[in-house]
């Protein structure tokens, strides 16, 4: 890409985050939600666009697309078995309609830490998960860590009865709108770019969500405050159709895949650190955090563990037991 089509395409605001790919090239439009700055995922998919645009010039070309610029997470995985997007990456709760397997993700207090996670999706059960929606037309090139839930909302929550009778906004999961039931709060399923505005105006009362998002979205902003609950896993499966993957020559296909792998394992090992960077943000920009003692947090453990016993046939009573073997 030329410095003048760089130059001239972000002129038109279509899509600020690529330089531009020149003819010839094979495009890869990555749609994603999120801001890039800081982002786990908006690092993770810059990173993979400006390897793949250096190292695979004049034969491939990533354009991506953040912060629901193209499409919400609902409507994304239509358009790539349309063929009109070629990589995603939804979070584990996004995948409702294609597979209830990655319901374990959702389930909360199933993983103790990020290292756990990064374990369990590692080992064969794990890796086994990204061909778990290939006869539906998707296949998953890797696991993204984003991190561990917070619960925010427009009072201070400090004991499970704090959220009892309010409003949240959570992703289109049905062991999400379970988790909150059990909280006795109302679930309300809505796109990610919609959140803000729910908070703001009083749609909705409170979220959950990671501190890149906290931080990203700015929710801290329109909420009293965020507890460090560390509930439940927020990651992502980075998806392709496979159409499109069978469909590239092997040389390019092993070439994506490699350039995948590498930048996966590269920002999945420094989730800690970005993590930790966000949430340092959110206090930084005057955010409130409320920490819990070991007694109070047990309390949501006891209110929300009991989830787990609706979705066992889902996920696996073995999934779930070797889930918590690496947890012991
Ligand atoms: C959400 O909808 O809250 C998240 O899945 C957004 C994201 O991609 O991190």
């Amino acid at each position: 890409a030329t410095a003048a089509t760089a130059l001239a395409l972000t002129a038109t605001g279509a899509f600020a985050d690529t330089m531009g790919c020149d003819a010839g090239e094979m495009v890869i439009k990555f749609s994603h939600v999120t801001n890039t700055d800081k982002h786990p995922k908006g690092i993770a998919a810059n990173l993979f666009m400006e390897r793949v645009n250096a190292e695979m010039d004049g034969k491939a070309c990533v354009e991506v697309y953040p912060n629901s610029t193209l499409y919400n997470d609902d409507q994304v995985l239509e358009a790539m078995l349309q063929g009109d997007v070629q990589m995603a990456a939804p979070s584990l709760s996004k995948f409702e309609s294609f597979t209830k397997v990655y319901r374990i993700f959702d389930l909360p207090f199933m993983f103790k830490n990020m290292d756990a996670v990064e374990e369990f999706q590692s080992s064969e059960v794990g890796q086994n998960m990204k061909e778990v929606m290939v006869r539906r037309g998707l296949l998953g090139l890797g696991f993204w860590h984003n991190g561990l839930k917070q619960f925010s909302a427009n009072k201070p929550l400090v004991m499970p009865e704090d959220a009892a009778g309010l409003k949240f906004r959570v992703q289109p999961s049905d062991v999400l709108v379970a988790q909150m039931e059990a909280l006795d709060a109302s679930p309300q399923p809505m796109a990610f770019s919609e959140v803000y505005g729910a908070l703001q105006t009083g749609v909705v009362d409170g979220q959950e969500n990671t501190w890149s998002n906290v931080y990203g979205q700015k929710f801290f902003e329109v909420q009293d405050g965020t507890t460090e609950t560390n509930h439940g896993v927020l990651d992502y499966m980075v998806v392709t159709s496979v159409d499109w993957w069978e469909g590239l020559d092997a040389d390019t296909r092993d070439q994506l895949a490699t350039i995948m792998n590498e930048v996966t394992a590269e920002r999945n090992a420094a989730i800690a650190e970005v993590d930790a960077e966000n949430r340092q943000a959110v206090l930084d920009a005057g955010g409130v955090i409320r920490e819990l003692t070991d007694e109070q947090r047990q309390a949501w453990v006891d209110v929300m563990k009991p989830v787990w016993a609706q979705f066992e046939a889902d996920v696996g009573a073995d999934n779930i037991a070797a889930a918590q073997e690496i947890n012991a």
